[in-house]
């Protein structure tokens, strides 16, 4: 049966600017192109855990503006659950994303309507209650996370937290989730020493693949690609972690660095995320 998942995160539109070379402060680079497209890393997210063959349901917050009925559209084409969308007066977020020739990018995002969402409504509550797993991330009000989490967990779901972007303070976090998923860059915060400081520590690598952390320390490798873009990249990780957790930390692992590795082949970040029928073949593969 599939996994329930339920994400509680950001919707964003994303512009992105192909550059050669990121800029310095201070300096300006001409674009070879410019692309508008689904993105936000709640969407994301939603997105690969359906693709993954999830039942998903997605608690996030769209303006009133023209971006939210495409952002709208977009989610409910990929079969992700908008039970759980408030609208809120105003604009949707957005994302400006530079991409250079080596893949690697730089995003700034204005939260519009993410910044007003909220867990005010006992039905959305009830969305988030009704699922086997818990996936937040942090582009939304940090109190809206830790209610999402403790809906979550009081309901007996397990609680991942993707911590992107990086919080100003993990203390109340790391106490009301039972997963979390970090950048390598950022994992010390997470760490005690050795220890991780929750139950299970998962740190993506880049193109090493993932470390779990978790009573014991497994690495598992990411297949070899020839990235053309790692926006979204690490949210397809999450998702599909999120959509395979309930089979455990073996099943799940290898998937989401599959997953994670064939989203950086495709330009952009909202429809970066593969079918699953593409994870399993690579992982086939000899
Ligand atoms: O992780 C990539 C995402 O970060 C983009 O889609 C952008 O909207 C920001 O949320």
């Amino acid at each position: 049966m599939s996994a329930r998942v339920c994400v509680v995160g950001s919707v964003n539109a994303d512009l992105t600017f192909t550059v050669d070379r990121l800029p310095r402060p201070g300096q300006t680079v001409l674009a070879s192109a410019l692309d508008t497209a689904p993105g936000g890393k709640g969407g994301n997210q939603a997105v690969a855990a359906a693709r993954a063959g999830a039942a998903v349901q997605l608690v996030a917050a769209l303006g009133t503006d023209p971006a939210a009925d495409g952002l709208r559209a977009h989610l409910a084409a990929n079969a992700v659950g908008l039970d759980g969308i408030e609208t809120v007066p105003g604009p949707s977020g957005s994302a400006a994303i530079l991409v250079d020739a080596g893949a690697e990018n730089c995003i700034v995002v204005a939260p519009g309507a993410n910044a007003h969402l909220s867990l005010n409504s006992a039905a959305v509550r009830d969305v988030v209650a009704d699922s086997d797993v818990v996936l937040l991330s942090l582009e939304i009000p940090l109190e809206t996370a830790l209610v999402a989490a403790r809906v979550g967990r009081a309901a007996g779901a397990t609680v991942i937290l993707n911590a992107s972007p990086t919080p100003p303070d993990i203390s109340a976090l790391a106490a009301v989730v039972d997963v979390v998923v970090v950048n390598e860059t950022e994992s010390d915060a997470w760490l005690d020493g050795e220890r991780a400081l929750v139950d299970h520590l998962v740190i993506t690598r880049g193109a090493r693949g993932a470390r779990h952390l978790g009573g014991n320390r497994t690495d598992y490798p990411a297949p070899a690609v020839e990235a053309v873009d790692t926006t979204g990249a690490g949210d397809v990780f999450a998702g599909v972690l999120a959509a395979h957790w309930t089979r455990g930390v073996d099943y799940a692992l290898p998937r989401a660095c599959a997953a994670g590795s064939l989203a950086t082949l495709v330009h952009g970040a909202g429809d970066c995320a593969p079918y699953s029928e593409a994870v399993e073949d690579v992982l086939d593969a000899p």
